[in-house]
């Protein structure tokens, strides 16, 4: 019988499995102007770790006892709708649930002859938009420029770090590992990468690492390593505020420096970034990454993981770092 992923409970602290319930729920029937979509692809994201929580955000508050939701890969397996047909793939922000009916509002379709399935959730999807969108919108990086990234092994962070290359900037970044800090340099072309998990002196490598200053920001991460760029920022540096995955899981509202004195001193601008808020740029910035990645100057990694009964683990492995670029859930 066909299975659906509830929230349990409000995760308190670090989300863990009870958080989460698996429930049997009967196949849909599906009416005129419907089709019945089998999950195929589920994209786990950090975000998600917000809307779990019932403080107001951008986005309203998963419900408690009703199905999490996140990007997905549906097949449609059968279609009374005319948009549709059986066979198609389609992209959709949809909840948790093996099986599922839809009107067809929300979803694309997407071809898996022009690229692996598992891309529209990653690279061709919201991260490849966040990271182009981030950096054009507000980092607008220049040649010789440097850009220093935080969560640069990420799914967004190694396709930033990616980009400010093509635009002919130095770039570095931090990682979780010894091992991605190799993948940062070797696979996607970072000039310099610190393994922030093991530094002793953050501040020194940082120093080290970018001896011209930072002058563009690209914020995956928040907490301490943040607190150590303000220290090198240039004058005029943007600072793209994209995620804070370091403290999603805080309890109480942790410390801080005071960011307005680095900001008046050196004129800079730090401005928080919600990519749908630049959805009528998402084709043309779809076209760029597109095109970069058939010209072979993008590339990307991903961790999958089999299963739909994996999702909640899948979720809480991206906070231990488990994840090598998009962390995918295949059916
Ligand atoms: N604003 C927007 O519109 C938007 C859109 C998409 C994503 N985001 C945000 O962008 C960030 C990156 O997303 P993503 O999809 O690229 O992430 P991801 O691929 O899911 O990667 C998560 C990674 O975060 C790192 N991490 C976990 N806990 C950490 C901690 N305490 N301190 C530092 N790093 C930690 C881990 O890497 P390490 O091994 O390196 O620790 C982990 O692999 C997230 O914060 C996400 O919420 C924002």
């Amino acid at each position: 019988m066909p299975q659906t992923i509830i929230l349990n409970q409000r995760p308190v602290g670090k989300p863990k499995l009870t958080d989460f319930k698996s429930i049997i729920t009967p196949l849909p029937v599906v009416g005129p102007g419907e089709v019945l979509l089998k999950a195929i692809h589920v994209s786990v994201d950090p975000y998600l770790r917000g809307r779990m929580s019932d403080a107001k955000s951008y986005l309203p508050p998963f419900e408690l006892g009703k199905p999490l939701s996140s990007g997905m890969i549906a097949e449609v397996i059968e279609s009374r709708n005319d948009n549709y047909s059986k066979g198609d793939y389609v992209f959709g922000l949809l909840p948790w649930s093996e099986y599922q009916s839809s009107d067809g509002s929300g979803l694309r379709k997407v071809d898996g002859q022009q690229a692996p399935l598992t891309a529209y959730l990653g690279i061709l999807g919201l991260t490849g938009l966040t990271a182009y969108l981030g950096l054009s919108e507000i980092g607008k990086p220049k040649p010789g420029e440097t850009v220093f990234i935080s969560g640069a092994a990420e799914a967004v962070g190694s396709v930033a770090g990616q980009i400010c290359k093509i635009l002919g900037c130095r770039v570095v970044g931090t990682a979780g590992s010894d091992e991605k800090v190799e993948l940062l340099k070797s696979q996607f072309g970072f000039d310099e990468a610190i393994n922030y998990k093991t530094a002793e002196d953050l501040n020194k490598d940082i120093a080290k690492a970018c001896p011209n200053g930072i002058d563009v920001y690209f914020d995956n991460v928040g907490g301490n390593i943040s607190e150590v760029v303000f220290f090198h920022i240039n004058s005029f540096a943007r600072l793209i505020i994209c995620g804070s995955i370091a403290i999603y899981n805080e309890i109480s509202r942790p410390m801080s420096i005071a960011v307005q004195p680095f900001l008046i001193k050196k004129s800079a601008l730090m401005q928080g970034f919600v990519v749908r808020d630049f959805a009528p740029k998402f084709p043309e910035a779809m076209q760029q990454i597109a095109t970069w990645m058939a010209e072979g100057k993008l590339t990307y990694n991903e961790t999958i993981v089999e299963g739909f009964d994996m999702i909640p683990q899948a979720f809480i492995d991206l906070f231990e770092g488990k994840n090598k670029g998009k962390m995918v859930v295949t059916i």
